[in-house]
């Protein structure tokens, strides 16, 4: 896969029809190559003034739907809050002060939630003993796809696991239902993140 555009494996196996010829372009914001995709998203902790439409996250939005899940379930939900009263109540009420600064200025705050109860779940019932883990798991899949996608189109990410759970549920007008994994910012990064090392391969890989 090294060095070669994801549209272009994708060609190589059949399963691309040379449509979306913009995705051969490495320019950010216009598509990039998948390597290279990987390497620049880093999560960013400080942003530029910057505003996102509803237009542009459906977008990415609609990029994450890609993504794999139970059964097709997709059980993944996105609340976002674009709007400049939606995101300063974030900031103050739901957000710890840290993760407050980190995402300052941002151009969206995305809640992520699943639906409980269905991925991993035959009818009624638990599938095996991971139960609602497997939505956590979609969910975290999606989430990738979805920080992903936003390098992809230009905007840097960061996701956040410290909040307040019933105040983003209140502010965002979640179901009391459904479960939040995590807040994503959103935003035009102002400063170049550096990336933090990563372990060995050896490390977590085993082969047999
Ligand atoms: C589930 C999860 C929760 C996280 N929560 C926070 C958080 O609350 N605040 C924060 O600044 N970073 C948070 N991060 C970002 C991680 O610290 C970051 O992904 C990690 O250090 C690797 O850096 P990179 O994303 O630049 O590769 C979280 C990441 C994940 C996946």
């Amino acid at each position: 896969m090294e060095g070669a555009s994801a549209a272009a494996v994708l060609a190589a196996a059949g399963c691309w029809d040379g449509a979306g010829e913009n995705n051969k372009s490495k320019k950010e914001g216009d598509g990039m190559e998948f390597n290279e995709l990987i390497e620049v998203r880093r999560s960013v902790r400080r942003y530029a003034k910057s505003a996102m439409s509803k237009d542009e996250m459906e977008k990415i939005v609609a990029d994450a739907l890609n993504a794999p899940s139970w059964k097709n379930s997709e059980t993944t939900r996105y609340y976002a809050a674009i709007g400049d009263e939606a995101k300063a109540r974030m900031w103050k009420e739901a957000l710890p002060t840290f993760n407050a600064a980190n995402s300052a200025d941002a151009a969206a705050l995305v809640a992520v939630t699943f639906v409980p109860g269905e991925s991993g779940f035959m009818g009624s019932d638990p599938a095996d003993d991971l139960g609602d883990m497997w939505g956590a798991y979609d969910c975290g899949l999606a989430s990738s796809y979805f920080i992903l996608a936003a390098k992809n189109r230009g905007w840097d990410t960061l996701i956040m696991g410290i909040r307040d759970t019933a105040k983003v549920k209140a502010i965002l007008g979640i179901p009391a239902g459904e479960t939040l994994m995590s807040i994503i910012a959103v935003g035009k990064a102002a400063v170049k993140p550096i990336k933090p090392p990563r372990k060995p391969v050896a490390d977590v890989l085993k082969t047999a």
